[in-house]
């Protein structure tokens, strides 16, 4: 077989074994590459449509050598802008110092180099000293640059190919399998950044597999082992977990704990989970774990302790105003636990709460990313508080992601090894991976993953 036979190309080709080549992790050339063939290509989620609520509130998004400015316009439409001044380059909105974005609410922006202004349309309003062009400066000159912008989930999406197909298009079927969770009534709990010392990739990876958590999460172990899985759909993936028999109900990422008595291993399990990851729960589902040992005797069987838990948080939740969306059993089961949207974002759902990760290049530098995490749940009218994104350093992050960072840190450095010869993912439970290089390769031209047999 020649190697171009072995390349993978087609989704039912990551069902077998295979091996993706380092470049793509650790080579600084191909680093710059995406930035003109991934990154001015993708849909990419830029923001929350709650961080820009009124007429003239924005948030920039930097990705790699482009910034975007992403604008709630005076319809209540979102307008994206590249983020220079078409006078002599100038960025139009400068990130404060030590801040991830800039934020704010504009009628005009002004450049502060020479003062050349544009309007919320991006029109330029005043020029000074235009006459001396001698009528060259017509509004196509001046005009900010325009960049494609799209809403779905809660989210701005962005896309600098005003080629690109529709953000419809290239979400594939995510909406029809996470629009029933209602996610864009969801507001942050907490969101944090940082700078990290391994290739957006690599970081991603360390979230989209379900494979590392017996070893690297051990003191999960205990609440019992679902086996997981990952799915291909076109671009993207998603990732679930086979419920043991008995416990159909539990694919979904509200699950019980297992053992000899679930009443009390779910109230450990979800107490854990809110110390060391306040991930993935809610105050409320901890409280109504902790009830069960008071409300249901001991040897209910687990379907029943199951229904009883979720059931009794929703009522809390119902009777302070907080209203869970009600889905399909087994919808729940096929959605998984997380969607991983190509290239960059991941979104862990749930009805009540969901995790997203999101990773991208720290300017053309393979071995760092920016990295970040947001916790969303749903709050009562009014009560959401206001975040902001919170540059955290790796020591004071919840202690269950500082386990995935340690080993983000040591892969990047480990495939640096002239000994490495390439990663060679479990191909059921870490198939997402191979997924997300297998189109990358796409837009890239190199770097597919290439079967082993
Ligand atoms: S660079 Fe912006 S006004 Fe001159
Ligand atoms: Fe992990």
């Amino acid at each position: 077989m020649t190697t171009a036979d072995r390349t993978v190309t087609a989704a039912a080709d990551l069902e077998a074994p295979f091996t993706i080549p380092p470049d793509a992790y650790v080579s600084r050339d191909y680093a710059r590459l995406e930035q003109e063939l991934l990154w001015r290509k993708a849909w990419l989620q830029a923001g929350r449509e709650e961080d820009i609520p009124a007429p003239g509130d924005f948030v920039t998004y930097d990705i790699g050598d482009d910034s975007v400015i992403v604008l709630r316009a005076d319809d209540g439409s979102v307008r994206a802008f590249h983020n220079v001044c078409p006078h002599r380059g100038r960025r139009l909105v400068d990130t404060p110092p030590g801040e991830r974005n800039a934020t704010g609410h504009r009628r005009n922006f002004i450049c502060g180099f020479h003062g050349w202004t544009f309007d919320r349309e991006g029109q330029c309003t005043f020029v000074q000293h235009q006459d001396d062009w001698q009528g060259a400066l017509t509004p196509e000159r001046t005009a900010l640059g325009r960049v494609k912008a799209e809403t779905w989930g809660g989210w701005l999406w962005i896309n600098l190919d005003p080629d690109s197909p529709s953000l419809r298009e290239w979400l594939g079927p995510i909406p029809e399998m996470l629009d029933p969770f209602e996610l864009h009534n969801m507001r942050c709990r907490w969101r944090k950044w940082i700078v990290f010392d391994c290739n957006w990739k690599v970081a991603l990876e360390a979230f989209n597999e379900t494979y590392h958590v017996q070893t690297t999460h051990p003191e999960f172990n205990v609440f019992g082992q679902f086996r997981g899985w990952a799915r291909n759909h076109g671009l993207h993936t998603n990732i679930g977990y086979d419920a043991p028999k008995g416990q159909e109900q539990d694919q979904a990422k509200l699950r019980l704990g297992s053992g000899d008595d679930p009443r009390l291993s779910t109230a450990e399990m979800q107490v854990y989970t809110w110390d060391n990851a306040n991930t993935n729960t809610t105050r409320t589902l901890v409280d109504a774990a902790l009830r069960l040992k008071d409300e249901l005797p001991a040897g209910t069987p687990a379907a029943e302790v199951s229904a009883h838990w979720l059931r009794s948080a929703r009522e809390a939740d119902a009777r302070r105003g907080v209203h869970w969306p009600v889905v399909d059993p087994a919808h729940v089961a096929r959605s998984g636990t997380a969607w991983q949207v190509f290239p960059n974002f991941q979104i862990g759902h749930a009805v009540n709460n969901m995790l997203c990760y999101a990773a991208r290049p720290w300017g053309d530098d393979p071995d760092k990313c920016v990295f970040e995490a947001a916790v969303y749940e749903l709050w009562p009218e009014g009560e959401a508080p206001v975040t902001t994104w919170t540059y955290t350093a790796a020591e004071d992050w919840p202690p269950v992601l500082q386990q995935d960072f340690a080993n983000m840190r040591a892969v990047q450095q480990g495939m640096k090894s002239a000994g490495f010869r390439g990663t060679q993912p479990n191909p059921y439970m870490e198939r997402a991976i191979g997924s997300l290089h297998m189109n990358l390769a796409r837009f890239m031209g190199s770097g597919a993953p290439r079967r082993l047999d």
